[in-house]
């Protein structure tokens, strides 16, 4: 099927979906048909911009032109409407975080099984160009074999009120900021995680954590470190890996950065004392410009990185010219290491895992 436009109805339009409206116009593939959202404020939205307001969800899920579904309400209720708009013979794409615990993702993945249909999962930050840098740069094994990788974002402006901060919605910057994060290490990394620790804070949002720090073990001894805030006012680099030959670091989404690796291939020890401000030292002397190489790091060409590559994989998928590449089995590995993160958390102590 060549230049096939798929029809997709819309539950949940909140802010993000209001996006995916944004970022799909012109795009020749889907076009949005209507909405279904029980919030007036909502509906009105949906009005502006001429769409179909249905009154309610089995009225949107009984529109025979619809093929697809988007799903982007509160975490809390993806599962049940994702389920119902696959029996209703749709296609779904559902926001992140896909569910708000495994089983609910199992019970979805048994619906997709009997229904046949296709449904894929809004993990977007695949394609954000800090992320595709750090990847190619380490994959290009410009600073030898990685043993940390270190990921971060940190704001300092709280929360958004409303359901991000409480717990029965699927609040907190686990299943919010996470979920990508964790994403995209997962999705760059096949091997095992055998162990996790994670430490959760709740600095100002007393039901969720509002702060977290991961630590992942993957079966090779690599060490991810995951590390989300929202109240930092200066905030650490987005990337900092470290290599047996060299160090990667990117400052933030813009992709400034710099990798400084080492040029000679036996290290040479000075044997003279360096004087520091905070006292003589060796091992934390300076090395020699001379045996290090100072690369700049910048924007990556040519990627695009909007919400129009995961409607091309996903349509993709549905006309059957490719597999689907955001599966829900690649969501389920990110929902377990969340779930690992909470029983550490709040056992405090690491588990032992094998995902
Ligand atoms: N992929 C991303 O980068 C990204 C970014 C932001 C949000 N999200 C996700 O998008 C989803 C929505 O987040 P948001 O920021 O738009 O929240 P929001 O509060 O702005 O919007 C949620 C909307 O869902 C509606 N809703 C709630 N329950 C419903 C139901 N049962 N049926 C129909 N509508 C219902 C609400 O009325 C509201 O309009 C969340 O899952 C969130 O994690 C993803």
């Amino acid at each position: 099927m060549v230049g096939v436009t798929h029809k997709m109805g819309i539950i949940g339009f909140g802010s993000m979906a209001r996006q995916h409206y944004q970022m799909l116009i012109g795009y020749d593939r889907v076009t949005i048909k209507g909405i279904y959202d029980p919030d007036r404020n909502a509906c009105d939205h949906a009005k502006e911009r001429n769409l179909e307001v249905y009154p309610s969800q089995e009225a949107i899920l009984s529109d025979q032109e619809i093929d697809i579904i988007l799903v982007a309400t509160t975490n809390d209720a993806h599962k049940t409407i994702v389920i119902d708009a696959l029996r209703a013979g749709k296609h779904v794409i559902c926001e992140k975080p896909v569910t708000i615990s495994s089983e609910e993702l199992l019970e979805i993945m048994d619906v997709v099984k009997e229904t046949g249909k296709v449904f894929t999962i809004d993990q977007n930050r695949r394609t954000n160009r800090d992320f595709v840098l750090m990847k190619q740069k380490v994959e290009e094994g410009l600073i030898g074999q990685p043993y940390v990788i270190e990921s971060r974002v940190e704001g300092s402006r709280g929360m958004p009120s409303g359901w991000r901060t409480l717990k029965s919605l699927g609040g907190g910057m686990m299943l919010d900021w996470g979920v990508h994060l964790i994403d995209q290490l997962m999705y760059m990394i096949p091997k095992k995680v055998t162990q996790i620790y994670c430490k959760m804070l709740s600095v100002q949002y007393p039901e969720v954590d509002d702060n977290f720090h991961l630590m992942m073990t993957f079966e090779d001894g690599l060490t991810a470190i995951v590390e989300v805030g929202t109240n930092h006012y200066i905030p650490h680099p987005r990337w900092y890996v470290m290599g047996e030959k060299g160090t990667l670091q990117i400052d933030s989404w813009d992709c400034n950065g710099k990798i400084v690796r080492c040029t000679d291939t036996e290290v040479q020890w000075e044997e003279e004392i360096f004087y520091t401000m905070a006292g003589p030292t060796k091992t934390m002397a300076p090395r020699n410009d001379n045996c290090t190489e100072t690369i700049p790091l910048s924007l990556p060409e040519g990627v695009t990185d909007d919400v129009t590559v995961v409607y091309d994989q996903f349509t993709d998928a549905i006309e059957g010219k490719a597999k689907l590449t955001i599966t829900p089995e690649q969501a389920l590995r990110v929902m377990k290491v969340m779930e690992a993160a909470f029983q550490s958390a709040s056992e405090k102590k690491s588990i032992d895992v094998s995902i």
